[in-house]
């Protein structure tokens, strides 16, 4: 049994309840009370604890606590020690680069990345509407203006037949992002960096792994960057990572990472950096996780060929492409509901946790965002799959029957509140 359920004196956490009408759901009392090794957190309703199964868990081994305790004993627990450079050298090897530069997360990667390119006030660069704020944060803590582009219907990706009509002259740089671990369609992206002379910075955070044409995202662009959060495939915690073949901007991006010190001049600041640096401890978690990538990829590929085979049957419910040139990671296995509004989603959602089952949904586009806020007729696909769009769980720990488990509560979630609407 859970070691704080048996603290607690509580029973052992019991199966979701299935088929109960949800009138009779206990979700409004439960209070989650904590999480197994399992990658389910454990909650507590009016009949005693339950079992839920979470939408992301980080899988954290023994050779995680080995490192981490080492850096420890051996005091190394800040910006220095040897888990860094073995983390950016592994890592570098992982996506076939040259440098990796760590930071203190995937945000900041992004953030020191436009600023060591010489991005600032006056600029504009391109980013899918369709993303996490981060991206277009990074752009605006720089003084520069992002400027949002909408989606593609199958991948959710940057629509790239769209990017042209939003070059200006001011453009400066593209930021594609491999939403949910699908690799964006580089090519055509990189034929208009050329034409227009533009940078392009590949938002990988969700991607680690993941393949364009046979080579590893965060190889392809000017530069890359990623984020290593407690729920992404490689995490350290917090942390994140800035890939290139560059070495001049590789340089720059150590830099400004380190408060723009001069390596060769202790505090000397030729000029105004940060401190993005990521600590010895996080990279020790990095490296004992980049240890097993390999098999924490092929876990994802099969999760996600569990879901497609069990939710193939379910009408109208829109499930994740791969296209010819990609190789999905499945950061989130993102399905699309029938056709349906907000708040329909919202109710299949509620009746998934009542279930047990944590979902999560697409992320809101920035034209939605009050920082970032336009006209949404102007980015339909974008809009519309934020709406339909449903993160089920996806992490390594799912066995079959889970994968079973929530596709036949989510069959059951679009049956009942469809019936409830009709009625
Ligand atoms: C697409 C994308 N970009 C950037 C980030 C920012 O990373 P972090 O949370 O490590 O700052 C995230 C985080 O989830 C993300 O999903």
């Amino acid at each position: 049994m859970d070691e704080r359920l048996r603290i607690s004196g509580a029973a052992p956490a019991r199966e979701c309840v299935v088929g109960l009408p949800a009138a009779e759901e206990p979700s409004a009392a439960w209070s989650i009370c904590g999480r197994n090794q399992k990658g389910n957190q454990l909650m507590h309703d009016r009949k005693g604890p339950i079992r839920k199964i979470s939408v992301a868990f980080p899988v954290i081994g023994e050779t995680e606590k080995r490192y981490v305790a080492d850096c420890l004993d051996s005091s190394w627990i800040s910006s220095i020690g040897k888990y860094l450079s073995r983390f950016e050298e592994a890592f570098a090897e992982f996506c076939e680069v040259k440098h990796a530069i760590t930071t203190n997360n995937g945000t900041t990667a992004i953030h020191l990345a436009l600023v060591a390119l010489g991005i600032g006030p006056g600029d504009e660069v391109i980013v899918p509407t369709l993303t996490f704020v981060a991206t277009a944060n990074a752009v605006r803590y720089c003084g520069a203006t992002p400027v949002l582009v909408d989606c593609d219907e199958e991948t959710l990706n940057i629509d790239v037949r769209a990017i042209e009509s939003k070059i200006t002259a001011r453009t400066r740089a593209i930021i594609p992002v491999h939403l949910y671990g699908h690799p964006a369609d580089m090519d055509s992206i990189l034929e208009l960096v050329k034409k227009y002379n533009l940078h392009v910075i590949e938002d990988a955070a969700e991607a680690h792994g993941a393949k364009y044409r046979a080579r590893t995202v965060g190889s392809i662009g000017t530069c890359a960057t990623f984020s290593f959060y407690g729920n992404k495939i490689v995490t350290t915690g917090e942390g994140g990572m800035v890939t290139t073949n560059d070495d001049e901007l590789a340089a720059k991006l150590r830099l400004y990472r380190g408060q723009g010190m001069d390596p060769n001049r202790r505090y000397w600041h030729p000029v105004i950096g940060y401190n993005y640096r990521m600590t010895n401890i996080a990279a020790a978690i990095g490296c004992a996780q980049l240890e097993r990538v390999d098999e924490a990829l092929a876990r994802r590929k099969r999760l996600a060929s569990w879901y497609s085979s069990e939710l193939s049957q379910i009408p109208g419910l829109v499930l994740p492409v791969q296209k010819d040139y990609a190789e999905h990671v499945y950061w989130m296995y993102t399905v699309l509901l029938p056709e349906c509004s907000a708040e329909t989603r919202d109710l299949v959602r509620e009746f998934l946790e009542s279930r047990g089952v944590e979902t999560r949904p697409v992320f809101y586009p920035m034209h939605l965002l009050p920082p970032y806020e336009e006209n949404p007729a102007r980015y339909p696909k974008a809009t519309q799959i934020s709406i339909r769009g449903l993160n089920l769980p996806t992490h390594e720990l799912l066995t079959e029957a889970d994968v079973a488990h929530v596709s036949e509560q989510l069959d059951s979630a679009i049956r009942s509140v469809r019936l409830s609407l009709c009625a």
